[in-house]
């Protein structure tokens, strides 16, 4: 690569060997905000490019300016939505902004529906879910003692873990939560080899977001609401079926919080896990209780971000770090360079689990930051805690293998010596 070269960080297969530290680094010291192409790439279309975002100050002005840098414009993925799809994807409050530009036009009120979905993830609700995921936990970390030698912790604990507590708060039944996974891997997974993409008539792949290929999922939403008006419980599900949610609203916010929550702690849990087991003197700080599982979940969390990027799109002219940015232009920002920054973290490469203050962004910022942090810390803190508690000491045993995708910071497996004292 020649000095002046612009690093690629776009290519979703660059981050199946680990995050790429040493191109953030290059893009925050030299170019700020770098013009990304967008090639075709595993089958998928070229398309425009975009603008990566990677220094901590400027991807929190992104996040937290959004009249200028727009959710709904051109939604919150990279790849650009189909544009028949596109009025379908900002029914979600993903892909909304904050206040509508004229009645009746623009972008749905981004406001009112996180008003009414955030009275269903009360503190005190999340709070009541601790036990239920504490034994959940114990089982499932007891297993995994009980296997000794190596254990995969993905397929053995945190995936299942993950889901199972996803599906008690959303108040999903026994019986379906199959289908729960089903899903969730299908949006995700879909820039990975591994997961052949669904293809339509015209061989082309069917892009995952659309409404033909989530038509089952919704369905099941509203029987589930259906379900949960006869039969109420202590769970979100019941609190939004008996709520102002239109059918529609309600269909899409199931559809987010199904992949926005399950696949993100599926991130999280195992990559924190494997940051323990590369750094063996904080692993020991943390099982001799020398620092606070809090602030230790928050490092965690700023060393593997489950979510890689976020999108929005300019409303207008503007100027970013320096570049000029057209109004339509793709904008990216890369929590896992923010994360890194060195104008904003002491010694950032250092795994230090008493630091504080974190400003991490692995929750984004701004209007849209994450709903569900507090449950995804509940449930980091529990795991944390009694793998403190039952689980040796733990070692990497085998190369743990990623995901292939620009968006999600996936590990597939994560093989664990469980040997040691
Ligand atoms: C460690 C786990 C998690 C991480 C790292 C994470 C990360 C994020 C990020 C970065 C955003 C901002 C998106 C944007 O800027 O456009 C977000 C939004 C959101 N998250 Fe999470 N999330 C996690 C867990 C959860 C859980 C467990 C739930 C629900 C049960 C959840 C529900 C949501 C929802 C509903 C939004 C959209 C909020 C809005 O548009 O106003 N997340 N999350």
């Amino acid at each position: 690569m020649s000095p002046t070269a612009v690093p690629d960080v776009f290519d979703p297969r660059r981050y199946a060997a680990g995050l790429p530290h040493d191109s953030f680094r290059e893009l925050r010291d030299r170019h700020p905000v770098a013009w990304q192409e967008e090639y075709e790439v595993l089958g998928w279309p070229a398309g425009p490019g975009f603008w990566a975002v990677t220094r901590h100050a400027d991807v929190v002005r992104v996040l937290k300016d959004a009249r200028t840098y727009s959710s709904w414009a051109g939604a919150t993925q990279i790849r650009d939505p189909d544009p028949a799809d596109l009025p379908f994807i900002r029914r979600m409050m993903l892909n909304q902004d904050p206040s509508p530009r004229s009645a009746g036009e623009g972008p749905a009120d981004h406001g009112r529906l996180r008003r009414l979905v955030s009275r269903a993830f009360t503190p005190g609700r999340v709070d009541r879910f601790a036990g239920v995921a504490r034994g959940r936990a114990r089982r499932l970390l007891g297993a995994a003692r009980e296997a000794g030698g190596v254990v995969d912790l993905v397929t053995a604990v945190t995936d299942e873990y993950a889901l199972l507590n996803l599906a008690d708060l959303l108040g999903v039944p026994e019986s379906d939560r199959g289908l729960l996974l089903k899903w969730t891997e299908r949006v995700i997974a879909y820039q990975d080899p591994d997961e052949p993409p669904v293809r339509g008539e015209d061989g082309e792949p069917v892009n995952p977001r659309s409404p033909a290929m989530l038509r089952e999922m919704f369905d099941y939403a509203q029987e589930l609401a259906a379900y949960k008006r006869r039969n109420p419980g202590d769970d979100v599900m019941t609190s939004l079926a008996g709520g102002e949610l239109a059918d529609a609203e309600l269909e899409m916010f199931f559809f987010l919080l199904t992949v926005a929550g399950n696949d993100t702690v599926r991130s999280a849990a195992p990559g924190g896990f494997l940051a323990l087991a590369r750094h063996p003197d904080e692993q020991r700080r943390l099982r001799a209780r020398e620092v606070a599982v809090d602030t230790a979940v928050d490092e965690l969390l700023r060393w593997h971000p489950p979510v890689l990027s976020f999108r929005r799109t300019a409303a207008r002219d503007t100027t970013l770090g320096g570049q000029d940015v057209r109004e339509g232009d793709k904008v990216v920002v890369f929590h896992a360079s923010a994360n890194y920054d060195e104008r904003a973290f002491e010694d950032p490469h250092r795994l230090d689990l008493a630091r504080s203050p974190n400003p991490h962004v692995s929750f984004g910022d701004g209007p849209h930051v994450c709903l569900g942090a507090h449950f995804a810390r509940l449930q980091l803190r529990v795991l944390h805690e009694e793998a403190r508690a039952l689980l040796p000491a733990v070692s990497v045993a085998a190369p743990p293998r990623r995901l292939v995708s620009n968006f999600i910071n996936g590990l597939k497996s994560l093989p664990l010596g469980m040997d040691g004292p």
